[in-house]
């Protein structure tokens, strides 16, 4: 892996491979303390109870302490720019975990910082959501060369990272995402070019769930989008996943958000509590594959 970790593209295939199995590896060996004496700091700008937990009990579990900095606190980029941020950061820690509003603030702060950045979510990507997730399928069984994921809902964040991990690793991702929410067009492009993957973007989700071995939503109104939220609601009122889209998808379907949910909008509580889901799983893969990413980077760090 490089110094930081921004974004999936980042990672070859055989790394991507290599961190799942340190992965497995982590969450049974509890005595591996590679983070001992080491400490990370955590910008987060945007609220977070998944991402901020996971990353604080596994930099303990690793045998190293966090720091959760509000932005409030710190005022990254607008009480002192990202790379003062940076350069003073690297001086007292061993990494930096930002998450963001606007991403070319991570990559300012990678920039500077002699220390590793993990991004723990940005307007334009979420890795290590992505990453627990790929963990996930392999957990359930259903990871398989051109494995079909069918996304449904908003060109958000998290498909932007879809189609980074699409890039790398042989999926059939069929995203269902009404017209003018499409994800980034680089991040599709680069992928569509990379020829690895079969990607589909269509407007209808029962056509997209047709025979999906995972089914995928999020919310349709991001951290920081709140005052589109009534629009959003009218646009994507199509685009939810409930019983009766998932009666479309194979039988064994596994279904996905990487949460929070926003009941009754992009997903019914059918869907998400139903024998289906595997929503909780993902949750707690976050603090795993964390683990490993974190080993990784600083771990390695004399
Ligand atoms: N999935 C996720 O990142 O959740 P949080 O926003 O609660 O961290
Ligand atoms: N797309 C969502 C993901 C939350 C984990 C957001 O950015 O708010």
């Amino acid at each position: 892996m490089n110094k930081d970790f921004l974004s999936i593209s980042e990672l070859s295939k055989k790394e991507v491979f290599e961190l799942l199995d340190l992965t497995d590896s982590l969450k049974t060996q509890k005595e591996v303390k590679p983070l001992a004496g080491k400490t990370v700091a955590m910008i987060f700008q945007k609220p977070s109870l998944r991402t901020r937990v996971s990353f604080e009990v596994g930099v303990v579990q690793l045998g190293g302490h966090a720091i959760f900095l509000t932005d409030e606190g710190v005022g990254l980029g607008v009480r002192e720019s990202a790379a003062d941020v940076a350069n003073v950061l690297s001086r007292f820690n061993d990494a930096i975990v930002a998450r963001v509003f606007n991403h070319q603030l991570l990559l300012d702060l990678a920039k500077h910082a002699t220390i590793p950045v993990i991004n723990a979510l940005s307007d334009l990507t979420h890795p290590c959501q992505i990453l627990a997730d790929l963990y996930t399928i392999r957990q359930h069984g259903k990871l398989r060369d051109h494995v079909k994921v069918a996304y449904v809902g908003d060109g958000n964040n998290i498909v932007n990272s879809w189609l980074e991990l699409a890039s790398i690793i042989p999926i059939h991702l069929t995203l269902a995402i009404p017209f003018g929410y499409e994800p980034d067009t680089e991040t599709l492009n680069k992928a569509v070019n990379a020829k690895v993957s079969k990607i589909e973007i269509i407007r209808d989700p029962r056509s997209a769930v047709n025979k999906a071995d995972v089914v995928y939503t999020d919310t349709w109104t991001s951290m920081g989008q709140e005052q589109e939220k009534t629009k959003r609601i009218f646009d994507f009122w199509e685009y939810q996943v409930n019983g009766s889209l998932l009666r479309q998808a194979k039988k064994d379907v596994i279904v996905m958000h990487c949460l929070p949910a926003h009941r009754g909008e992009e997903i019914t509580d059918e869907a998400l509590d139903g024998p289906q889901s595997v929503v909780n799983d993902q949750a707690e893969n976050r603090l795993h594959i964390q683990k490993a990413i974190m080993a990784t980077l600083i771990g390695k760090k004399k």
